[in-house]
């Protein structure tokens, strides 16, 4: 991963950029990585903050051949990735928030933006978009996001070169997304993502397309669905959703 390297000093967000990469051929593991993001884009719409060298901004084309019901769990083999990465980098246990989050001290410091290409049920490809807030200084976040983000920075207490953090991250992510296409899917990786969550044991409030969902998160399956247990006993399967801690 990261052979070939797309660097842009800045762009609309590497994602589109990656897009349209894949759509042209890119080849599997083909890095697109920008100094700043001028519409970095967050999951469910949102926007995100994505100023000038103050982070890694980059998205990556792969294609595993693997049926699209699968297409999902590279979200959660990522995640560990970036919790083993970025715990490496700072020091501090980073855990990884059902399904894209990874926090310090419940704090986030690193988001997920996976978008598939299907053809009939396969995946064609996958661009698989990271953010990571970096040499971001705590007091430097927007006040809307102020109390929920931090950066390495912040949390190591001294700046860290960007890419010695890319360097970390595509090490971290190469065993395992290969671990992820040999074996077909996420299941035999369950654990380590167990190992590195905390999510499950909480009660939790989820935001789903179709309502929310309130209750303490037992488990996630080999597909990486989300297990809660309502306050009257019923178990629910969440498939994607935001989740809050109660
Ligand atoms: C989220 O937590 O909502 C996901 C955030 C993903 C941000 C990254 S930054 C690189 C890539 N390009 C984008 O526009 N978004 C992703």
């Amino acid at each position: 991963l990261g052979q070939t390297i797309v660097y842009r000093e800045t762009i609309d967000s590497t994602n589109n950029l990656a897009q349209e990469l894949a759509n042209n051929g890119a080849m599997e593991g083909t890095l697109v990585i920008a100094d700043e993001q001028q519409q970095g884009r967050g999951r469910r719409g949102r926007n995100w903050f994505s100023p000038p060298h103050s982070g890694v901004w980059m998205s990556l084309i792969l294609r595993p051949q693997l049926p699209l019901a699968h297409a999902a769990q590279i979200t959660l083999v990522t995640a560990i990735a970036l919790a083993k990465a970025l715990t490496r980098l700072t020091g501090v246990q980073a855990g990884i928030k059902w399904p894209n989050d990874i926090l310090f001290n419940k704090k986030k410091c690193c988001g997920i933006l996976t978008e598939m290409h299907a053809e009939f049920d396969q995946i064609h490809h996958l661009v698989l978009g990271i953010g990571i807030n970096v040499n971001v200084p705590q007091e430097d976040f927007p006040e809307d996001i102020q109390h929920i983000a931090t950066s390495l920075q912040a949390v190591k207490g001294t700046p860290i070169p960007r890419a010695k953090v890319v360097q970390v991250v595509l090490e971290e992510l190469e065993p395992l997304y290969r671990q992820y296409v040999a074996d077909g899917g996420f299941g035999t990786l369950r654990d380590q993502w167990k190992a590195h969550n905390i999510t499950l044991g909480n009660e939790i409030i989820a935001h789903t397309a179709q309502g929310t969902i309130q209750g303490r998160a037992l488990d996630i399956d080999e597909f990486g669905v989300l297990l809660v247990e309502q306050p009257d006993g019923e178990q629910k399967k969440i498939y994607s959703a935001d989740i809050m801690f109660a």
